[in-house]
């Protein structure tokens, strides 16, 4: 491996990388704790809703593993987790320890609005990450197989130690985390693409993310995956989820919308059921959530339009829709449901982009 030394001009490097929204949830960890999922996941990636990191590489001369800063501004909040995410690869990057990263990021989209801040963080800071680690090795070209792991798995494996969801976010077709029979090389350890292609009414879609509430998680991911352990219905749950994955990777392939909306809308509420009969109980959804889905169940039946709604661990609804009915769409979104949404609030974004090098 390369060594720079103190004359070298430091290395720099640059991604942004997407937000995903999962469509089969990963909820519930295996062995109650380690950073592998009790079952496969899938999502889209959200290319609208990104982080943007930088990385620049310093010969470690003070005993400082890292400097962080927010779009420039100290952020110590955040230091604890870049330091425990470190400290956790430390043994897979053992090159960590002889240099100081000074770590800049930012999201395009509003902190603390339920959208998953911490996988595109963590999807950014891991591509930076394994791209440095591509350039110790003196390969820039990205095709150096670290671990048996190619680029891209390289950098979901790493990501998924910061947090698990965000192994899903490297890749431009739907991406699958956890072992299932429905995609070959899938892996616990790292995400992987679809091993198909898309069918055509399913390969375009978007998302609007109706913002209800825009306050603090009343429970953090890590508290609610750790629901999972005791939880009367977990096993049960895993089984379904499994299921769901086969079924959805199958309506994804053969285009079949109506048993794809029907996983989706069902994977959401299972994921709210898990967390209203653990041990404590939470109510995630607030009365405008439920008005939300009631409005899009309504418009659907109506309509019979290709549209569907999913929810993450909060209140706020992933409105999803076709994007060939985009027009129609934004029109009802701003005449029916904009009401529901806190100040007015909204994100939009397409589905199915890949991260990109920025520096
Ligand atoms: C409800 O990935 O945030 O969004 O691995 O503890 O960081 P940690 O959890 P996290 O969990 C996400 C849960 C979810 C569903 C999903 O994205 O699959």
């Amino acid at each position: 491996m390369r060594q720079m030394d103190n004359n070298v001009t430091s290395i720099r490097v640059g991604y942004q990388c997407p937000s995903n929204i999962a469509l089969v949830k990963y909820w519930g960890k295996k062995n109650g704790g380690v950073q592998l999922p009790a079952n496969p996941s899938i999502s889209w990636s959200l290319g609208d809703l990104y982080a943007s990191t930088v990385i620049e590489l310093l010969p470690r001369n003070l005993d400082q593993a890292f400097v962080f800063t927010l779009a420039g501004e100290p952020k110590p909040s955040f230091e604890p987790k870049i330091a425990s995410f470190l400290t956790k690869i430390a043994s897979d990057c053992p090159w960590l320890s002889d240099y100081t990263l000074l770590i800049d990021s930012q999201n395009n989209f509003p902190h603390g609005t339920g959208i998953a801040s911490s996988a595109a963080g963590f999807g950014a800071l891991s591509l930076c990450l394994a791209h440095i680690e591509q350039l110790l090795l003196d390969d820039a070209s990205l095709q150096t197989e670290v671990g048996g792991m190619n680029f891209w798995q390289r950098s979901s494996y790493l990501s998924r130690i910061g947090s698990g969801s965000a192994c899903r976010s490297m890749f431009a077709k739907p991406a699958i985390w956890g072992e299932t029979p429905a995609s070959n090389g899938s892996s616990d350890l790292f995400a992987v693409e679809i091993d198909a292609d898309v069918h055509p009414s399913l390969s375009d879609w978007k998302d609007v993310v109706l913002i209800v509430d825009d306050g603090e998680k009343s429970v953090s991911s890590t508290a609610g995956h750790a629901l999972l352990t005791n939880h009367p219905y977990a096993e049960a749950r895993f089984g379904q989820a499994q299921k769901n994955l086969v079924g959805i990777v199958s309506s994804m392939k053969n285009g079949d919308v109506k048993s794809f909306i029907e996983i989706v809308e069902s994977e959401a509420l299972q994921l709210h059921s898990m967390m209203m009969t653990s041990i404590p109980y939470y109510v995630l959804m607030r009365p405008n959530t439920l008005a939300i889905i009631e409005e899009i169940w309504r418009f659907r039946e109506q309509s019979g339009l290709s549209i569907c709604f999913t929810l993450d661990a909060g209140a706020n609804v992933h409105f999803l829709y076709d994007g060939n009915i985009e027009e129609t769409v934004m029109n009802f979104v701003n005449n029916t449901l904009l009401q529901y949404c806190k100040n007015g609030q909204y994100l939009c974004s397409d589905t199915g982009k890949r991260p990109n090098q920025t520096v």
